[in-house]
Parts: C-alpha cells; sequence; structure tokens
C-alpha cells in the first residue's frame, strides 16, 4: 500500500556555507523525494532553541541552538513514498564518522554537531517542524 508522506528536511549552516545546497537537494531528487517547498533562512538563536526545544535538556542543546542560528540554513518540505524514514536514511547517523556509506552526512558532514543535514524522525515530528517554518 503507498505510503505518501512529508518531511522537514534542513541544510546546516555548515553544508549551506560550502555551497553544497544544490548536491545535497539533488540527492533527495535522484531518490524520489520532491521537494515541494524550500527557502533560505537566518534563524535567531532564540527560534533555533524553540524549533530544538525536545533536546533542551541535553548537554549540547546552547551549542546547537548557537549552530543552527549562526548562519543561513535551507529549509525544505520533502514529500513521497515512507519520506520520513527515506530520508533519514538517506542522511545516515547522526555522527558522520558513524555514518553509513553514501549517506549525506558519510559524504558531507564535518563533526557530530556540524553535520550537515536535519530531518524528521517521526510522523508527529515532521507535521510540528513543517508548521513550524511552513506556517500558512
Ligand atoms: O539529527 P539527528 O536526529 O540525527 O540527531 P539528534 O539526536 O536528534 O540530535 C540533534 C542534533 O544535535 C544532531 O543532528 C547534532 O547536530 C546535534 N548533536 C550534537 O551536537 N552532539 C551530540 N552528542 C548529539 C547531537
Ligand atoms: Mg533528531
Amino acid at each position: 500500500m503507498s505510503n505518501i508522506e512529508q518531511t522537514l528536511s534542513i541544510i546546516k549552516p555548515d553544508a549551506v556555507e560550502r555551497n553544497l545546497t544544490d548536491e545535497i537537494k539533488s540527492v533527495f531528487i535522484k531518490n524520489d523525494l520532491k521537494i515541494k517547498n524550500n527557502k533560505k533562512i537566518h534563524i535567531t538563536k532564540d527560534e533555533a532553541a524553540e524549533f530544538y526545544k525536545v533536546h533542551q535538556s541535553k548537554p549540547f542543546y546552547d551549542d546547537l541552538c548557537t549552530y543552527l542560528s549562526s548562519g543561513p540554513i535551507v529549509v525544505m518540505i520533502l514529500e513521497g513514498e515512507n519520506a520520513i524514514l527515506s530520508n533519514r536514511k538517506l542522511m545516515g547517523a547522526t555522527d558522520p564518522k558513524k555514518a553509513e556509506e553514501n549517506t549525506i552526512r558519510k559524504k558531507f558532514g564535518l563533526s557530530i554537531d556540524k553535520n550537515s543535514v536535519h530531518g524528521s524522525d517521526s510522523k508527529d515530528n515532521a507535521k510540528k517542524e513543517i508548521a513550524f517554518f511552513f506556517k500558512d
């Protein structure tokens, strides 16, 4: 049975800065994820703190929010068959050193914090994260 989903993808500052946006987008397109909506923005630290609030108790939270607000990011809605899991597979493990061959993080990630991309991890979070960036 078909299961078309939408998920939120973010190209993080380290990747935007290195001009990897088009190359990363092409990975999604080649793997049957449509880019439905797409904008380049620079968020404040407060906005990053709101976006990442599920991580507020983690030791890396403050650095993570500083980082996501440190430069332009590209936020996108990806749509396709099992888009949430499909995007997570294309991204690879959080730590680029542990990411599978040919994943975005393996190819482009610099470190566990500068790991080039974000992707929603569940249907619920995908809905919330899409609404956060694309209110209509
Ligand atoms: O992004 P992902 O869902 O794979 O990982 P997460 O556990 O939800 O963590 C969110 C983000 O926090 C990661 O993508 C990293 O940028 C950052 N992080 C970090 O800086 N240090 C860690 N030990 C774990 C995560
Ligand atoms: Mg996560």
